[in-house]
């Protein structure tokens, strides 16, 4: 677990952000997104599915991907790493939860103010507006993408691909979290994907000079930097890590 004069520093941090990715999500049963995909979609790599040209390409593969992985996410339930930074941000003062996943799983376990870099699942746009449409909005007239209710374009799920910007407003506010916490904790993550992978190296490089904890039950590229490596499952290592602080806080 953490050494005392790490765990020392954590718990007189006021701003701390929690930085995940699919890791914290494997344990609810949601693949992570570089794990080899299962049954009909084996023999396709996540990457190669989820880009525009992808979708324009073959539009009912990959609207029928995300239908698959939606039935994935809806059946998942949030696992003891969810549930200990819900604990988290109870018991520091400030805590930014910033997260790549899309499965809107730390929403449903209790986080609040979720900072979603990479989209959600659950939402739909419009793949020529750019817009979202409501669940309720189009008709599921057994159409493979359905259509726009308002131009019949294909509609996409709401969720960032390979080669597309982030949502300005929600990647600045994590940026400036990182800019400006005591402490980052990046939690089952590669650190492969920018501007993602970016946010705990600029923590590390702030005037506070954070706190970079890494939750990962294997070295990412990451692991180089950090304060301390915290080697194993979320699931685990973040409950232990909540309780440590509940002790020094008595
Ligand atoms: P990856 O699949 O790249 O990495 C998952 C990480 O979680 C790996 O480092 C695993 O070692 C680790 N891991 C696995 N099980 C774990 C557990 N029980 N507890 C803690 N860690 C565990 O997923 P991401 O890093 O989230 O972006 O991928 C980042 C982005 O790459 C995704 O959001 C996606 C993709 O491009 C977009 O779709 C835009």
């Amino acid at each position: 677990m953490l050494p005392q004069a790490l765990l020392a520093r954590l718990s007189l941090a006021k701003h701390v952000v929690a930085l995940t990715g699919a890791g914290i999500s494997a344990e609810s049963g949601v693949p992570t997104f570089r794990d080899a995909q299962s049954g009909l979609w084996a023999r396709y790599k996540a990457e190669e599915l989820a880009t525009p040209e992808a979708f324009l390409q073959n539009p009912r593969l990959v609207w029928n991907w995300y239908a698959w992985r939606r039935s994935l996410t809806q059946k998942a339930a949030p696992n003891a790493g969810h549930l200990a930074l819900v604990r988290l941000q109870e018991l520091v003062p400030n805590l930014t939860l910033i997260t790549q996943n899309v499965d809107g799983l730390h929403t449903r376990a209790g986080s609040r103010d979720v900072l979603e870099l990479h989209g959600n699942i659950e939402t739909t746009l419009c793949f020529d507006e750019g817009t979202r449409v409501p669940a309720g909005e189009y008709t599921d007239d057994g159409r493979e993408p359905p259509r726009c209710p308002r131009c019949g374009g294909l509609l996409r799920p709401g969720v960032v691909w390979f080669g597309e910007s982030l949502p300005q407003a929600t990647l600045e506010r994590a940026e400036r979290a990182a800019a400006t916490c005591d402490a980052l904790l990046s939690i089952g993550t590669s650190s492969l994907v920018h501007p993602a992978a970016s946010l705990p190296v600029s923590a590390k490089a702030n005037r506070r000079g954070a706190l970079l904890i890494e939750v990962n039950p294997s070295p990412t590229p990451l692991t180089p930097l950090v304060d301390a490596a915290l080697t194993g499952r979320a699931g685990d290592l973040l409950p232990q890590l909540v309780q440590q602080l509940e002790a020094i806080r008595g």
